[in-house]
């Protein structure tokens, strides 16, 4: 039920400290700082001989496959690709032995993904699932995997699925890394992180009201761009999707620095910018990129750290999140962004759990 909210995808919004909680529960483990995953059915020599890791899915998932890269890279040095499920299927990549594929899905049932999981396992490849639905399609045909907990997901744009994916794909790269060169210290580092982000959820959330407002001034808008790099360039890619996808305005998401290369061209006093801007090692180059937007007349929505203070001197607005280190940010930043496509699809009148032409799962190619 909805539980007193509007919309399932309201609510599910809002439930995300508890996803995020309950993606978490049983997996940190203190004695050894790192994580234990009940699923995996490998070995420690089998996951200690892993030499390269794909991460494949569609849309939503997609994203929080390109968040995994630059976590399981940074965090457990290990090489990783990012593929959509739909190329990997007929693409017929070389691929290395000692490769370990995930197929992340909400659903379990996205025909695309099931295809390029069947299609690597066949070929002799280890294929893991990262899933929501129990028992799903996908989590059968894969050797092991890891399930979200998420409780299930009824809204079609894919809110706290998202998040958790991105959760669980933090306490991958915190087990990879203790498996190699990540110290107990750091592996203790990453568990404190990890165990604020429920709260630190809870505080993003309290933005609704603001985004609300932020909301009425640009839902006119025909066409917005979304900006931001390293950790939070998925963030881009995934708050530009969900405007599309529910509000039916047109959206775009770039790496921020990539503007200068041609979407620039599309900035106007119509055009608005969100530019996911924490502090962290690109904050001040993102800064720049705003400037070249304000330069250029168009509105600029930031999302920001609490304790930026000059960032109310270029972007007209400012959303404010809590800070948590750089590997968590996406899961933070994200949580205005699912909030403003939200509010600017209810004022523009969508039907927000069943925006048109859209399915929860797509199981046909
Ligand atoms: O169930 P899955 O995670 O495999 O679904 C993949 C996509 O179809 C899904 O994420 C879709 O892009 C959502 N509607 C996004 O909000």
């Amino acid at each position: 039920s909805l539980g007193g909210y509007d919309h399932y995808m309201l609510k599910e919004i809002f439930e995300q400290p508890e996803s995020i909680r309950n993606a978490m529960r049983g997996r940190l483990d203190d004695q050894d700082a790192t994580a234990v995953f009940g699923g995996l059915n490998l070995t420690p020599q089998q996951l200690r001989s892993v030499e390269r890791i794909i991460l494949t899915g569609c849309g939503t998932s997609w994203h929080s496959a390109l968040v995994g890269e630059y976590l399981i890279e940074g965090l457990a040095r290990i090489p990783v690709s990012v593929e959509y499920a739909s190329e990997l299927r007929y693409r017929n990549p070389p691929i290395e032995n000692n490769t370990l594929v995930f197929g992340i899905t909400q659903s379990g049932e996205t025909a695309d993904t099931l295809a390029a999981l069947r299609e690597t396992k066949r070929k002799g490849h280890r294929t893991l699932a990262i899933c929501n639905v129990v028992a799903s399609s996908i989590a059968q045909a894969a050797d092991g995997g890891v399930y979200l907990h998420a409780g299930p997901e009824i809204g079609v744009a894919s809110t706290k699925a998202y998040t958790s994916q991105c959760c669980v794909l933090a306490m991958l790269a915190l087990y990879f890394g203790r498996t190699r060169h990540l110290s107990f210290e750091g592996g203790q580092r990453l568990i404190e992180e990890l165990r604020r982000l429920p709260t630190a959820v809870q505080q993003a959330l309290t933005c609704d009201e603001q985004v609300r407002d932020v909301a009425k001034k640009y839902c006119d808008a025909t066409n917005v761009l979304y900006l931001g790099r390293q950790y939070n360039f998925p963030t881009a890619l995934e708050g530009a999707l969900k405007l599309k996808e529910i509000s039916y305005i047109h959206a775009e998401g770039y790496p921020a620095a990539e503007m200068k290369h041609g979407p620039i061209a599309l900035v106007d006093e119509k055009t608005p910018s969100v530019f996911i801007v924490p502090r962290g090692t690109t904050h001040d180059k993102v800064m720049a990129n705003m400037e070249e937007v304000k330069a250029r007349g168009g509105p600029i929505i930031a999302v920001a750290s609490h304790d930026d203070p000059h960032i109310e001197a270029i972007a007209d607005d400012v959303i404010r999140v809590p800070q948590v280190q750089e590997f968590l940010q996406p899961i933070v930043t994200v949580v205005p962004l699912q909030l403003l496509s939200y509010h600017i699809a209810l004022l523009r009148g969508c039907d927000v759990d069943k925006p048109r032409n859209l399915a929860k799962s797509v199981t046909v190619e």
